[in-house]
């Protein structure tokens, strides 16, 4: 039967995917501190009041808006603030599919994407499944990540048509600084291009630098076409309520909003019930935040007190968001290291490449994980070795 070249070639399960399953196969025990579901790692949600936000009347009815229903835009709008309004935006059921539509929106079978690498390795798939290729441009590190915006526009080509940036990036945790939002605005411009700001993390900044730009809505009108993307994956750490959004910034993306809610109508794919949750489960979100940023912050402590002993390994620092960069001596490579504490301190991490990293000397950990497993996992961990 024909499937599409779109498709990977084969779902042979990677390596550490395969000892993991014998890990689980053999009953063996193993800490997770690649956890990022964060309805996984003992957080006190308000219970009660997500229930009832869900279980209002209103969620009987069905009265379909292809760009989202108006009292949740009006909330999303008001949270974010930076005079967002309820017509710039489009719900969509998560960032996932944000991206999905964007790549309709922007490209033809063929077009390119351009995403500074190491990033969220999704970007790849989302956009072959739409018959676009994601090239990726390394950025560099250097007491920071910076992006290489040489190497970006060197990078253009006739088929690009967008640039993908995530802000703050995962896994590296770097922010934008003011200068690259300006230099790669104008390379849009320039280059007719537009910028896709995923910013799901830009609630999370932890030692962000004095110049980072928070978030790309501080333009309020841009060179180029913006769009800002979110959701409730992270914004409330609500993942499974399935709400993510667009933004179009700047009078350059306006024109492209009737476009979008076009391609929303084919699919109407928000809930009604989570629509209609969404402003009472906002009210909710700092909450969940304050509880998040304390596991971040006290996670770091400890990796920080445990890497003291250990003067051949570092961690990068942390501008923002929900993981680490570890760094260690390349004596092999990183997937036999992420191996190697597996089978033998029984700890999953990750391994660097994953994202794309520029070398093998990076694990990434995720700062979720509650601290007593955390810090279990790092000191097993470091006991048996990188
Ligand atoms: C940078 C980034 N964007 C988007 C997502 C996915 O969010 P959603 O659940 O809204 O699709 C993730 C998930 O980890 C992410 O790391």
């Amino acid at each position: 039967m024909h499937t599409s070249s779109r498709l990977p070639r084969n779902f042979q399960a990677n390596a550490l995917t395969v000892a993991l399953e014998a890990l689980r196969t053999a009953g063996e025990p193993w800490l997770d501190l690649t956890l990022s579901n964060p309805t996984r790692c003992g957080f006190a949600y308000p219970e009660d009041a997500i229930r009832s936000a869900l279980a209002s009347p209103e969620v009987l009815f069905h009265e379909p808006d292809s760009r989202g229903a108006r009292p949740a835009r009006e909330a999303i709008a008001a949270w974010h603030g930076h005079s967002v309004e309820a017509d710039d935006l489009v719900l969509t059921a998560s960032t996932s599919e944000a991206y999905s539509w964007l790549f309709k929106l922007l490209g033809d079978p063929g077009d390119e994407v351009l995403v500074p690498s190491p990033s969220y390795p999704l970007f790849e798939w989302l956009a072959r499944l739409e018959g676009l290729r994601a090239t990726s441009v390394a950025a560099y590190y250097a007491d920071r990540w910076h992006l290489d915006l040489d190497a970006i526009e060197a990078a253009c080509g006739s088929r690009t048509r967008a640039i993908v940036v995530v802000n703050p990036n995962n896994p590296t945790g770097h922010f934008l600084s003011r200068g690259e939002w300006t230099g790669l605005t104008a390379l849009c411009a320039r280059r007719e291009l537009a910028l896709i700001v995923d910013e799901v993390f830009s609630d999370y900044a932890l030692k962000p630098a004095p110049d980072h730009l928070p978030t790309a809505l501080e333009d309020a009108d841009p060179p180029c076409p913006v769009f800002v993307l979110s959701g409730l994956s992270k914004v409330a750490a609500l993942p499974q309520l399935k709400l993510g959004w667009i933004i179009a910034r700047g009078s350059a993306a306006k024109p492209l909003l009737e476009p979008m809610a076009f391609i929303a109508d084919q699919f109407l794919s928000v809930s009604s019930p989570t629509q209609t949750a969404a402003p009472a489960i906002l009210r909710l979100a700092p909450g969940i935040q304050a509880q998040i940023l304390f596991r971040l912050r006290a996670n770091l402590d400890a990796l920080d007190e445990a890497l003291a002993a250990f003067p051949q390994l570092s961690r990068l620092p942390v501008e923002g968001g929900w993981s680490v960069l570890v760094r260690r001596p390349t004596l092999d490579t990183d997937e036999a290291s992420a191996l190697r504490i597996l089978r033998e301190a029984r700890v999953l991490v990750q391994p660097g490449h994953f994202f794309d990293l520029p070398s093998e000397a990076y694990l990434v950990l995720s700062l979720l994980p509650p601290e007593a497993v955390f810090r279990n996992g790092i000191g097993r961990m470091l006991f048996y070795g990188l």
